[in-house]
């Protein structure tokens, strides 16, 4: 006996069945009930929410042998045909995988003929946008005439590419994501009527990667059923979710650490030869980088971050090697990267996202750089320093009282270095010399806003810090309290209280992901 899929054996046959979209739901019952059937639908919402099922209830409820009725019987010949794919007068056009000019060509013949069997012909037109658009003219001619007998359903992902001449002719209904409480007690439903048993938290992994799709969430439970037998462990469950993506997003920031631009853009490759999914890669990877944040906040795994022993220790090492405020910068800027990874170029925008997120590397190769400066700018007070201890008496103090001989110095040095500071007018020092101090100093104040400022060019100038903003950083100058936590260190720094001026960077680089893909679009005349 072959198997079914647990999404089709669980594909709601009636409308109380339908878990979620309530709103549409009650709509459409009554819609039937009273006979005000539109001559058109547009059903649009993300995939595995219940579109397609809704269509055929639909379908089944105005041709139910037991006459127009808000629930169909699911029983007389009519509705279970038209369940298992097979009644005349229900016809099911895929836009994806033909774009449907002949269908509809054919569908402008057909219309004009009355149901064979049914009261109605019901089309059911999935992936509506990916029509052509001569099967967007056809489809037009069609809605425009009046036949009474016809109903069609537009079931699309994506309604903005819908024509709006099209959309203005249809009833629209707009299916929403299925709550993560009503997927868990969807799940739990289908586990305990096919006998499955699961450790706690196994349905939560399950909810979390199915992402508001019922679909993918019975889709996810199978794969795991298949994995696991009749009992679910939440190792099992680990090992069949995202093993894949959780590799990929380790081996891509450990190309990013160890400034390994070549291995990365190849293992992007790779993976995507064997069919994993950008999104679903990029997603890993946001997620692999919370844990990374998050395990280094924490100094430790938090209970809320999923990693097995093995997991963790390997991460760990990987930590070893990167600054806190790297992780925060990368999280930042990935983050921002949706919408263009989930666009026309997907597999561009994901290659480019990591040559960015490789480029935020740099930011240490900065900080090296600074800290050589800062060494060099207190060369002279080091030789001090040394003078001193080989001085008998410095020598004997600091032997005698390591302790308190380290304090002294210390506490002499900084003395030094704020009346310089203070003292200095700001021309005598060179203004580079003394941004590149503030930023040193800043690191050493809040990572986090070293974070956030620590790679951008500033200047002093008089009482006003003067910060360059390239695109990326531009959101800066709206973070009013980062800007005055900013404004604060500053002027603690320089000893008066500064002002802060955001200018725009020159001759900035335009390698940022945004302007690739104008770029691209521009080529590609899109
Ligand atoms: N709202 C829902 N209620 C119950 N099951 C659903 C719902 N949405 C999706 N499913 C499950 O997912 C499967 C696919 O749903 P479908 O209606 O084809 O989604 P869509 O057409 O929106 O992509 C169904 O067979 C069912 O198992
Ligand atoms: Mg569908
Ligand atoms: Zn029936």
């Amino acid at each position: 006996m072959s198997y079914t899929v647990i999404a089709r054996r669980w594909r709601p046959r009636k409308f109380e069945d339908v878990v979620g979209q309530p709103h549409i739901v009650t709509t459409l019952k009554n819609s039937v009930k009273s006979g005000r059937i539109a001559h058109a639908y547009l059903f649009s919402g993300p995939r595995g929410v219940g579109k397609t099922s809704i269509s055929r209830i639909l379908a089944k409820a105005v041709n139910c042998v037991e006459g127009v009725r808000e629930e169909p019987c699911n029983v007389c010949p009519t509705c279970t045909a038209i369940d298992s794919g097979g009644f005349v007068d229900v016809i099911e056009i895929d836009a994806a995988s033909n774009r449907g000019i002949d269908e509809i060509r054919e569908l402008r013949e057909t219309v004009r003929y009355l149901p064979m069997e049914g009261r109605y012909k019901v089309y059911i037109i999935d992936e509506a946008h990916m029509l052509t658009e001569p099967a967007f003219n056809a489809l037009l001619k069609t809605l425009e005439e009046p036949p009474g007998h016809n109903i069609f359903v537009l079931a699309t992902t994506e309604s903005q590419k819908i024509p709006y001449t099209i959309m203005s002719r249809c009833q629209r209904f707009d299916f929403r994501r299925i709550s993560e409480a009503h997927i868990v007690e969807q799940l739990k439903r289908i586990c305990q009527d096919e006998g499955i048993s699961y450790e706690e938290k196994v349905l939560n992994y399950v909810v979390r990667e199915a992402d508001g799709s019922l679909r993918d969430a019975e889709s996810i439970l199978d794969q795991v059923i298949s994995y696991s037998g009749m009992h679910i462990s939440e190792k099992d469950v680990i090992d069949v979710i995202g093993v894949v993506q959780r590799e990929v997003a380790y081996d891509m920031v450990r190309c990013i650490i160890e400034r390994d631009a070549k291995g990365g853009l190849e293992l992007i490759a790779r993976t995507l030869e064997q069919g994993h999914d950008v999104y679903q890669v990029y997603r890993g990877l946001v997620s692999f980088l919370r844990d990374l944040l998050m395990i280094k906040v924490w100094n430790d795994k938090p209970p809320f971050v999923f990693m097995d022993s093995e997991e963790y220790e390997r991460t760990k090492g990987l930590l070893k090697r990167v600054e806190y405020y790297e992780i925060q910068n990368m999280v930042h800027h990935i983050l921002q990267a949706e919408d263009l990874i989930r666009g026309v170029f997907p597999k561009i925008s994901l290659e480019i996202l990591f040559i960015n997120l490789y480029n935020l590397g740099q930011l240490r190769d900065v900080e090296r750089i600074l800290e050589s400066r800062t060494a060099q700018a207190r060369e002279p007070e080091r030789k001090t320093d040394v003078h001193e201890r080989r001085e008998p008496i410095a020598e004997k103090r600091h032997v005698e009282y390591p302790a308190a001989a380290e304090k002294t110095v210390q506490h002499q040095e900084y003395e030094t270095h704020e009346t310089i500071e203070k003292r200095s007018p700001v021309a005598e020092i060179p203004v580079q010399q003394e941004a590149g101090d503030f930023v040193s100093y800043l690191r050493a104040k809040s990572v986090r806003l070293f974070g956030f400022f620590g790679s951008l060019d500033m200047n002093a100038e008089d009482d006003t810090v003067v910060v360059s903003l390239d695109k990326r950083s531009d959101y800066l100058k709206e973070q009013t309290d980062i800007v005055n936590e900013f404004k604060n260190h500053a002027s603690d720094f320089f000893g008066k209280e500064m002002r802060v001026r955001f200018v725009a960077a020159s001759g900035e680089r335009t390698d940022t992901i945004d302007d690739y893909v104008k770029e691209a679009e521009r080529l590609f005349k899109i």
